[in-house]
């Protein structure tokens, strides 16, 4: 297995990482794949490390996830679900962290709806943190598994042409791809409407389009977005059906693409609204649900080389 060096005591983002290091968490996850398609899927590896999921907003398949990737390797999982309404948030994000830190966790893995949140928490607790999404800031281990499903089917993230799609203005997603793709010399466009592409996008070295078909020209990767209507104070698309009209996915607009071009989505997905139902499941196109099996393979190198740190051992 890659000797692996990870200079960070936690992952709060992508920004900030270098090729190499994306390179290493990635070659070691791909040989986690290995071992989640095996009989035998556990690892003693971190027999005896704790990993507390501390998630602030609800969550399937990344605390799943991160569930599963702890168990493989061996470690004691435990899930808390925190109602993110409860009374003076800053305050109870600061209590918990002091309250689960006297239990000696090795990592935390935190999602909460504010952006920066996460960070916040890690300068008050004394073991590795991981973020599994900050509002709308960034959700490292979605770009990284992104990352592997791309690698793995195109060989490559360099040169690749990739166009995200969709509600960029609230995607936490969008923004640790956009970091990840462009520290990885892959080139970027950012098709949505006005209402949902934020003021700094560009700033970010990306592409921006209004007109999907427009955008799709050319592409070797589609990464649509949800519509996260949970997000949303006030209107920002006219309706569903127009939505669809002109920037959801369908076979149609999907021409404009490589005939070779893959679709992904991080989940979970508003068929009808940002993607056609059919094209969803049509695994001649669609990675999708290969996402969800990277996801696992990615949290478990993290969750790796963040617990090997985190003592200075070998683990
Ligand atoms: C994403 C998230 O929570 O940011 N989902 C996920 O982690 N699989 C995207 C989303 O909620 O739309």
């Amino acid at each position: 297995m890659t000797q692996s060096v990870f200079p960070h005591r936690h992952l709060l983002g992508i920004q900030g990482l270098t090729p190499q290091h994306i390179t290493m968490l990635l070659d070691l996850a791909d040989g986690y794949v290995e071992q989640n398609r095996a009989a035998d899927k556990k690892k003693a590896l971190l027999r005896g490390r704790t990993v507390i999921n501390l998630f602030y907003e609800s969550s399937t398949r990344t605390r799943t996830s991160f569930e599963l990737a702890g168990k493989r390797l061996g470690a004691d999982v435990i899930n808390m679900q925190v109602s993110a309404s409860s009374v003076n948030k800053g305050e109870t994000l600061i209590d918990t962290a002091m309250t689960l830190t006297a239990m000696h966790p090795d990592v935390l893995v935190v999602r909460h709806s504010d952006s920066g949140a996460v960070q916040l928490l890690s300068q008050k607790v004394d073991c590795a943190v991981i973020n599994a999404g900050d509002g709308s800031h960034e959700h490292p281990t979605q770009a990284l598994l992104d990352a592997l499903t791309i690698r793995r089917r195109k060989g490559r993230l360099s040169g690749l042409l990739v166009a995200i799609c969709g509600d960029v203005l609230h995607s936490r997603v969008a923004r640790s791809n956009i970091h990840l793709l462009n520290i990885m010399g892959a080139q970027v466009r950012v098709v949505a409407p006005r209402t949902l592409v934020p003021a700094t996008m560009s700033r970010l070295g990306v592409e921006v389009f209004h007109d999907m078909r427009e955008g799709l020209k050319g592409c070797d990767i589609i990464m649509m977005l949800r519509v996260q209507n949970e997000r949303m104070r006030g209107n920002f698309i006219p309706s569903i059906r127009e939505y669809f009209h002109f920037f959801g996915l369908d076979y149609e607009k999907l021409g404009q693409a490589k005939a070779d071009a893959l679709i992904m989505h991080p989940g979970p997905m508003n068929r009808g609204v940002e993607i056609d139902s059919d094209l969803a499941d049509d695994y001649e196109r669609s990675v999708i649900r290969e996402q969800v099996e990277m996801g696992v393979a990615v949290r478990m190198a993290c969750l790796e080389v963040l617990a090997r740190n985190y003592t200075g051992g070998t683990a």
